[in-house]
């Protein structure tokens, strides 16, 4: 049985963000603010309805890895307010008895702990009606926290609806509310859209409340940016910074040394070991993850990359969902596309590119490659210049490297091959026929060639 219901409120298009993708599903380091707004609910054994409705789809396949939790959806067809949308889910709270959070999903800042410390708070005080605020600076945009002279809050106002006096207001609705479901459903009743913006408010439940002599009660949060919401691409931009800052604060507590926290872009899942160093102007994106002591140079993007301990990842260099092992070298300016796994101890050096490509243990590219759908065996090595022609034109094809084969400079290795263990090609050869192992090769198209007699055959 769950402890709370939660409803999340992302049925919105998102107008002000310009943009064909809706609100919610837009990042903030790396991660859909929509699903931000969910992490905070993580321990909270909560049953949780999303209130959904512009490209519904996309946020049930956004969430999709949330499925284990307890989680529902509800369409809101036509986007007519905060209250409205609520009001879809009605049928979670017509016969549950106590507090139901709501939260709007385009605020990616709340912390868990700050949730957790509300709920908590509301539950204590017994209170029917508990609003989270906070304190800004420039409260534009924010609906205005209204209180009495004995300091409850009678009302919260919209910045479309208040007068130059209530605009001066500085402390601001948060949008998380925690609202016992017997008022819930009272509100929900009698609600109506007499307002600016002819929209069924949320927010109006406050004045509601005071009617019917409920228990209210303010929540102010200490860390204002907790709440800021996202309605621009300036106010994304800014919950960015803001994230980016929290996450390099909390892999620096870990043990990573970050050269300069303000120029380098970790993603909030993203995870480090201890002892790595992360040089200035890096991209570590999606779920990477890096293992100890291994060092990122300059300018660098991996993304959903695994790199093992010892690694050294010099500058320029790109890796996107591939692997890397123990104690690798990887660039300068290497590029490892999707799918390719370069094993311990190896060297990929400048201006190689691997794509779905596994380099096996103590393998060496060491510079100017390009290895399309192959396998290099152990020890072998590429020499520059080797292209691996893995493409007619039509078709993909594999090619099979064997190990502690030695592959001349500038060789071009036409796909589908094999080349046993030990062979040798001699620079400049191209390759259109499998090489058994041991044997050497040479010329264009290659033939075999014995080293000893210095004869071809
Ligand atoms: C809202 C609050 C405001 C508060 C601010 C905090 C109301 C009326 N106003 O304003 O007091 O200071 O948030 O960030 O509640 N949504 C729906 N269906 C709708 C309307 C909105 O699902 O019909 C969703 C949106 O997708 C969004 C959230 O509710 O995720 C908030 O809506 P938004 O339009 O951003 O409200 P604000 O104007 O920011
Ligand atoms: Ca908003």
């Amino acid at each position: 049985m769950a402890d709370l219901l939660s409803i999340i409120l992302a049925a919105g298009k998102g107008t002000r963000m310009k943009s064909d993708k809706i609100k919610v599903l837009h990042p903030v380091a790396g991660k859909a603010i929509i699903k931000h707004v969910l992490n905070t609910l993580d321990g909270l054994n909560s049953k949780i309805v999303n209130v959904i409705g512009h490209q519904k789809e996309e946020v049930q396949s956004e969430l999709e890895d949330l499925n284990k939790w307890d989680l529902n959806y509800v369409i809101q067809a036509e986007q007519l307010g905060t209250g409205h949308a609520v009001k879809q889910a009605e049928s979670f709270f017509a016969d549950y008895e106590g507090p139901v959070l709501i939260l709007y999903g385009d605020t990616p800042l709340l912390r868990k702990e700050t949730i957790a410390e509300f709920v908590k708070e509301h539950k204590q005080s017994n209170s029917d009606l508990t609003v989270m605020t906070a304190i800004f600076d420039d409260p534009e945009g924010y609906g205005r926290i209204v209180k009495d002279e004995a300091g409850n809050l009678t009302a919260i106002v919209e910045e479309k609806d208040a007068d130059s006096e209530t605009r001066q207001i500085r402390e601001i609705n948060s949008g998380v509310n925690c609202i016992d479901s017997a008022l819930l459903r009272d509100f929900m009743a009698n609600m109506n859209n007499n307002n600016a913006q002819q929209e069924y408010y949320l927010t109006d439940i406050i004045e509601f409340a005071v009617t019917r002599n409920k228990k209210i009660n303010t929540y102010t949060v200490e860390d204002s940016d907790e709440i800021i919401g996202i309605n621009t691409r300036k106010q994304q931009a800014e919950a960015e910074k803001i994230l980016r800052g929290r996450i390099a604060d909390r892999h620096l507590a870990n043990g990573v040394t970050i050269i300069d926290p303000d120029t380098t872009y970790i993603d909030a899942e993203v995870e480090i070991a201890k002892d790595v160093t992360i040089y200035p102007f890096n991209y570590l994106e999606g779920k990477t993850k890096i293992a100890q002591n291994t060092t990122i140079n300059p300018n660098c993007k991996l993304k959903d990359a695994v790199i093992g301990e010892n690694v050294e990842i010099l500058s320029n260099t790109i890796i996107k969902e591939s692997k890397v092992g123990a104690g690798t070298n990887v660039g300068p300016f290497a590029y490892l596309r999707p799918g390719s796994t370069v094993e311990a101890n190896c060297k990929i050096g400048d201006f190689v590119e691997l794509k779905k490509t596994t380099v096996k243990n103590g393998a060496k590219v060491p510079h100017l490659c390009y290895a399309g759908d192959a396998e290099i065996g152990e020890r072998t090595n590429i020499g520059a210049g080797t292209i691996f022609a893995n493409y007619d034109g039509e078709n993909k094809f594999k090619t099979e490297i064997g190990s502690d084969v030695f592959i001349g400079s500038d060789s071009i290795l036409i796909a589908p091959l094999k080349i046993g263990d030990k062979a040798k090609t001699a620079a400049g050869s191209v390759v259109t026929k499998d090489i058994n192992s041991g044997d050497t090769v040479m010329g264009v198209p290659a033939r075999i060639y014995n080293p000893k007699s210095k004869q071809e055959n």
